[in-house]
């Protein structure tokens, strides 16, 4: 019955016409903030140099999954794997619980949709979603304590071997052959992987367990629009298609090379300008809605690893990237504001705000309260977290800092489809302004090579 209004509920707003995020970049400009943000001329003058990165995006990511910006064009070609992604959801839906294994990009934009879908009630209540991501006794113990019977493992790994993933799957596979048998213990398992290397890809041939690929040129971080995020989600009764829908009306927004007309190609520049000739180093993403919290630590992670790259990568240029930081709005103006407006003005802001909020509440006073809060009469509680973003915003465009601002028309699948593809599409820009390549980790790479060592006692790759 829940689940029958929920769905009614999640098709009546993918029903409604679907409205565009508001991207607002007016504040990033010296017009509107001063000398510390960026000139016309700034960005006239790198006109052949956004021609140039268009032209490589466009046609790095047009044919098909085999191309090198695959992540870029999985709004068109996720869809022929859409029945097998369903049909698997729902056999995974005759569970309670439903352990999602996986770390880094195979976790964070699962877990960011989930977050943000769940919190105003638009995701299925059963199963419960477990995302697993860090190595981390407790939350492992707590689900051992269900019934085996009702509990489904869902082991999401690129390479197929990362060892944070590898110890948590290893513990649960154990507990449900030791409760259920080896071969009941199968049949709720479910493995994404890479269509044909790595311990994960040996185990689903080995052992017929079910299995999705993840496209082999679609990196973790790059691969929330794959089986790697709409298999979870679509447990999780999201909605997957409006999802892709979202990403390809974001890219359908993102044609021209140039960057008045082109919204991911103007917040590259812009932030890749604002870099390298203004020196803002960090860049603030603050919502002013819990629910996309977790969205910014996907950010968080799309940013840091496709584009902090070393010095020498760069042949004797300075080392590429902002360093990308999480605020929280209004919660962090009583914790980093301070901060934000006296220190130095080496930082660039996003804020990320709703238009309007499906369930909001009006804020009850009695006279006494009135007396207390007078300019709090008939309003409700998104009148009060709307001034207070108006208020940062004035203040920090009143310091000197640049800042933008998405206002994102709904929270829905299709909404946050765009977003996904629209900071996809600004980090590969952005990458190929600075000349790195955004789709590569090689000090991740270093530091799990590294952990393996130590854990064989020195001796290993
Ligand atoms: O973006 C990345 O490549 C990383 O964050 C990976 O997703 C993370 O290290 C997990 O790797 P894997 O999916 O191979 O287990």
């Amino acid at each position: 019955m829940i689940v029958e209004f929920q769905s009614q509920l999640a098709s009546m707003r993918n029903n409604l016409p679907h409205k565009l995020i508001e991207i607002d970049t007016a504040n990033l400009y010296r017009t509107q903030v001063g000398a510390e943000g960026i000139a016309n001329e700034d960005l006239a003058t790198l006109k052949t140099e956004l021609e140039r990165v268009h032209q490589s995006l466009t046609v790095k990511s047009s044919s098909g999954l085999d191309a090198e910006f695959a992540c870029l064009n999985l709004h068109d070609h996720m869809s022929a794997s859409l029945p097998d992604i369903v049909s698997m959801a729902e056999a995974i839906r005759r569970f309670e619980e439903v352990a999602v294994i996986g770390i880094g990009g195979s976790s964070l934009g699962a877990k960011a949709v989930h977050q943000a879908l769940a919190a105003i009630g638009a995701t299925t209540s059963s199963p419960a979603l477990h995302f697993l991501e860090n190595v981390n006794p407790y939350p492992l113990r707590k689900l051992m304590q269900r019934s085996a019977e009702k509990v489904a493992v869902i082991c999401i790994s690129k390479s197929g071997g990362t060892v944070e993933t590898a110890v948590q799957y290893l513990i649960l596979r154990n507990w449900l052959e030791q409760n259920l048998g080896k071969s009941r213990a199968r049949r709720h398992q479910w493995l994404i992987t890479d269509p044909e290397r790595g311990w994960l890809r040996e185990i689903a041939l080995r052992e017929e367990i079910p299995s999705l690929p993840v496209p082999p040129r679609v990196g973790g971080r790059y691969s929330v629009l794959s089986a790697v995020g709409l298999l979870p989600l679509a447990v999780a009764g999201v909605d997957i298609q409006a999802l892709l829908a979202g990403a390809a009306a974001d890219a359908g927004r993102c044609l021209a090379d140039d960057p008045k007309k082109n919204p991911a190609l103007e917040v590259a520049a812009l932030f890749y300008l604002l870099d390298i000739k203004k020196n803002k180093r960090v860049s603030i993403m603050m919502p002013y809605a819990d629910p996309l919290q977790l969205f910014v630590d996907w950010y968080r992670q799309l940013w840091a690893e496709s584009l902090g790259k070393r010095m020498e990568t760069r042949s004797g240029k300075p080392p590429a990237g902002t360093l990308p930081v999480r605020a929280m709005g209004a919660v962090d103006q009583h914790s980093q504001l301070q901060m934000y407006l006296e220190s130095r003005l080496d930082k660039i802001f996003t804020f990320l705000a709703f238009d309007a909020w499906e369930q909001d509440l009006p804020i009850p006073l009695s006279d006494d309260d009135r007396k207390f809060f007078p300019y709090l009469e008939g309003k409700k509680m998104r009148d009060v977290i709307e001034a207070e973003l108006q208020a940062t915003r004035e203040v920090v465009t009143g310091a000197g800092h640049p800042n933008m601002t998405l206002r994102l028309p709904s929270l829905t699948a299709h909404v946050l489809g765009q977003l996904i593809d629209l900071y996809q599409r600004v980090t590969v820009y952005a990458g190929l302004l600075y000349g790195i390549n955004p789709l590569d980790q090689p000090a991740v790479e270093r530091g799990k090579k590294l952990a393996i060592k130590l854990l064989s006692g020195g001796k290993g790759p």
